[in-house]
């Protein structure tokens, strides 16, 4: 392994649940309209609750889908407590056998919510439980065992099924039709971080200016948990080394002292970036020699670091492996090849 491309784990701009980020649910809005951005996701759910509490019946179920961090279980407590019912939450790692399922579903209560986090990891025969609770409000149990085997059907309460994953295409299709309503839930924009930011730091009584916000709000890569966790680390930096008041100078520097560019982007992109620079002349390499590079698994390459680079623009994936594009050489105030002078983002054209 090469010391000089080690990169850290425990990164401030992971945009996934850390104990470190239990105070985030202090700072989860409680109603719609305390919920800044998703415009459309909140638009249609808005329609669909007030239909469902017209006719006083339980929502539809719900599947949420879109990167980690952007708020899919802030959006079911909403809708719990919009609707005015109970909310209980779990995960498909953690149900781990049918009778786990059961006993979550035979203790709701009528119009309650089951929400359940990483749905696309619930095993087959968990699934096969969950089908008739879906769809017809029943649990079929089989009571003895060979030739004496008897199944029996309980009434479930009518109950909503908020189901999340960062992977649709993962989801069975047989699960993925019982969803009725389908939201997919997109990065946020730099202003709407912003106002997240200031309403942020209004709960915790942090001082910030707007400018001081949208600085944040710019290397938060379009997630609201990482732009939480910006605040709470420059709030550190600025009640030390200033006035406690977080404007955009306090902000820049806070985040230069912490290793984050402008973009967002850490130590471990970069070196993502530099490895295959350096040791591949711009790529491409293929994902698991990259991996072996830099210490780290070849999945945590994949779905942590990946997908902010390429959405920026800065890596792409090829058959023949990794390319990095002009754009990250120009990032990295590196000189850009002449092969890659003159396209526009494309690390695998021309070669001349
Ligand atoms: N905190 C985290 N996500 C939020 C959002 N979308 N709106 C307001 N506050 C938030």
């Amino acid at each position: 392994m090469n010391q000089e491309y080690t990169v850290d784990p425990s990164r401030l701009v992971s945009p996934d649940m850390t104990p470190a980020d239990a105070e985030e649910v202090s700072l989860r809005p409680k109603t719609l309209d305390d919920y800044i951005g998703q415009e459309k996701v909140k638009g249609n759910l808005r329609i669909y609750l007030r239909a469902a509490q017209q006719r006083g019946e339980a929502m539809d179920h719900i599947l949420l889908y879109g990167p980690p961090g952007l708020g899919k279980t802030t959006l079911a407590g909403i809708v719990a407590a919009e609707m005015g019912v109970q909310i209980r939450i779990t995960s498909g790692p953690a149900i781990e056998k049918p009778g786990d399922l059961a006993a979550l579903l035979t203790n709701l209560q009528e119009g309650d919510i089951l929400f359940i986090d990483e749905i696309h990891r619930l095993s087959r025969q968990v699934e096969e439980v969950l089908y008739p609770a879906l769809e017809d409000f029943a649990l079929d149990i089989m009571i003895g065992k060979g030739p004496a085997a008897q199944s029996i059907r309980i009434n479930l309460p009518h109950f909503t099924l908020v189901g999340a994953t960062t992977r649709a295409g993962q989801l069975t299709g047989p699960l993925r039709d019982r969803f009725g309503i389908i939201l997919k839930l997109e990065p946020y924009s730099p202003d709407e971080l912003a106002s997240i930011i200031v309403r942020s730091a209004g709960i915790l009584n942090v001082p910030i200016t707007r400018e001081g916000a949208l600085e944040l709000a710019k290397c938060a890569r379009g997630t609201p948990r990482i732009a939480n966790r910006m605040l709470k680390r420059v709030r550190d930096f600025a009640t030390v080394q200033g006035d406690g008041t977080i404007d955009r100078e306090a902000a820049v520097t806070a985040r230069r002292q912490m290793d984050i560019d402008e973009l967002g982007l850490d130590e471990m992109d970069r070196s993502v970036l530099r490895a295959i620079i350096e040791l591949y002349g711009g790529g491409p390499v293929g994902l698991e020699t990259l991996a072996a590079n830099l210490g780290e698994e070849s999945v945590t390459l994949e779905d942590v670091c990946e997908p902010y680079l390429m959405q920026l623009g800065f890596l792409t994936r090829t058959p023949r492996g990794r390319c990095v594009t002009r754009l990250a050489y120009e990032h990295l105030h590196m000189a850009v090849p002449r092969r890659l002078n003159g396209d526009e983002d494309d690390g695998q054209t021309s070669m001349y």
